[in-house]
């Protein structure tokens, strides 16, 4: 399979994990990115049969909307039964890097309100070690230098992301040559850093089911 039709396979495998699930009262949360793409696409065959969906970017709500499914504010909904999401790396304990698209901070707060997160990834994204994937850092845009010169002081080369705005108005540092021995630490580590608003590092919630899309099936872990 190519990398497109191992995404494409997830996605199956993610519908076909939630489908049994679905009732009219049923508000899922959606990720964003290729992969979630994918996924939102699938899910619009379904859409008579569940509620609406909270979206972790103004991508996927648009996305969301263009196939007819209705799009909630995550206040106005409390909790969701699944998060669907890709992720830039997953290793064996199912942590993740996240972010490549800038929709980190959204991402991790409908991960935080979902009872499964269910990550949908290809094989590439697999590795033994979390890091070759340059960790993103969403920050305040006054803070961008301070948390830069802190990222420096704990091993990392972070480089400003030029041109990105995230959804919240913030700008984004990666984190190149930095690898990550003790995940949830250095997620705790990063966001205690004044002017972080999150960093890409999803380990203290990692995901609960990775389907992860290899040469010729899909692989079920949790
Ligand atoms: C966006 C993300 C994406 O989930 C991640 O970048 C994976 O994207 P793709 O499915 O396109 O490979 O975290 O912020």
């Amino acid at each position: 399979m190519t990398q497109d039709e191992r995404k494409d396979a997830v996605a199956a495998a993610a519908i076909d994990e939630i489908e049994p699930w679905l009732e009219r009262s049923t508000i899922l949360g959606i990720g964003t990115g290729s992969t979630a793409n994918r996924f939102i696409d699938r899910l619009a065959r379904f859409r008579d049969d569940f509620k609406g969906a909270v979206a972790s970017s103004e991508a996927s709500a648009e996305r969301l909307h263009g196939h007819g499914i209705e799009v909630f504010e995550l206040n106005s909904v409390g909790t969701v039964p699944f998060y669907i999401d890709g992720a830039d790396e997953v290793n064996a304990h199912l942590h993740l890097i996240k972010g490549g698209g800038a929709a980190l901070t959204r991402e991790k707060i409908v991960a935080a309100c979902a009872e499964r997160f269910i990550c949908i990834a290809d094989a590439s994204k697999r590795v033994e070690r979390l890091g070759r994937f340059p960790l993103p850092v969403e920050v305040i845009p006054m803070a961008r230098s301070y948390v830069a010169r802190e990222l420096v002081k704990l091993g990392a080369d972070p480089v400003y992301r030029e041109g990105v705005i995230t959804d919240n108005g913030n700008q984004i540092l990666d984190c190149f040559d930095f690898m990550i021995d003790d995940p949830v630490a250095m997620e705790t580590r990063i966001n205690a850093i004044v002017g972080v608003v999150t960093n890409g590092l999803f380990a203290a919630r990692g995901a609960d089911v990775l389907l992860l899309g290899g040469e010729s099936s899909v692989e079920r872990r949790t």
